[in-house]
């Protein structure tokens, strides 16, 4: 079928652009660092989400490379736990490389004030707000895959620990502010882009029946 004729950018491209996708761990990413003005202009696209009472909930924290480090640190005292073992110790040794050579790294946060008067008379708003930073999330990861820059979109719940809030800054913090997702960004000579989905039969139920 070609209705390109229809579409305001080619069918063709952007379904290849969402099916390539991949998820690229920081590991394998070669070293170049992505540019910054190039992630902002990203980020001014990728906001452009539904929104629910257009609360505009969603922050976006790029770190730096000190912060990196830091970060890396306190992920790696996460892994090996209170009382390391030799596994756990060298798991956390490695993850501490993976995280701080990563070329990028992007806070992506989701505020909604839990006192407000919106979430008192509409408590949906939460899980809303959360919706809405995760479509945020996919769109840059769309964006930025269409500019050969690979990430891994974590939830390791680095942000549990207190020092993490200081590193980021992040401008609201806890209970306000929930870490939505931990993106390391980079680049990679090869992306694999194979992955096994169910059939779509499985997961579509078609009303056509009812029409
Ligand atoms: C909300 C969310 C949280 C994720 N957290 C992690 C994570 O903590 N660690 C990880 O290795 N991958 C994480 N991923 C990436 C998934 O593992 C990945 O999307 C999945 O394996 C499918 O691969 P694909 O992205 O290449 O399609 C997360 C993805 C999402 C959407």
């Amino acid at each position: 079928m070609n209705n390109d004729a229809k579409t305001m950018v080619s069918s063709e491209g952007l379904e290849r652009l969402i099916a390539s996708r991949r998820t690229v761990k920081p590991a394998d990413f070669d070293g170049r660092k992505p540019d910054r003005e190039l992630l902002r202009h990203c980020l001014e696209v990728a906001r452009m989400a539904p929104n629910h009472h257009r609360t505009e909930p969603t922050y976006f924290y790029l770190l730096g490379r000190r912060q990196i480090k830091e970060v890396a640190q306190v992920n790696a005292e996460r892994v090996a736990g209170e009382n390391p073992t030799e596994y756990t110790l060298k798991r956390a040794m490695r993850k501490e490389k993976e995280w701080s050579e990563s070329p990028g790294l992007l806070v992506i946060t989701c505020h909604t004030n839990l006192g407000s008067e919106l979430v008192r008379s509409k408590p949906a708003v939460v899980d809303e707000d959360y919706a809405t930073s995760c479509c945020i999330t996919q769109n840059l990861l769309l964006l930025l895959h269409n500019h050969g820059i690979a990430t891994k979109w974590s939830t390791a719940p680095v942000w549990e620990d207190k020092r993490f809030e200081e590193i980021v800054g992040l401008r609201h913090g806890e209970p306000d502010e929930r870490v939505v997702a931990l993106v390391f960004l980079g680049y990679v000579e090869n992306n694999p882009n194979v992955r096994p989905f169910r059939p779509i039969g499985e997961i579509l139920i078609d009303g056509a029946d009812c029409e």
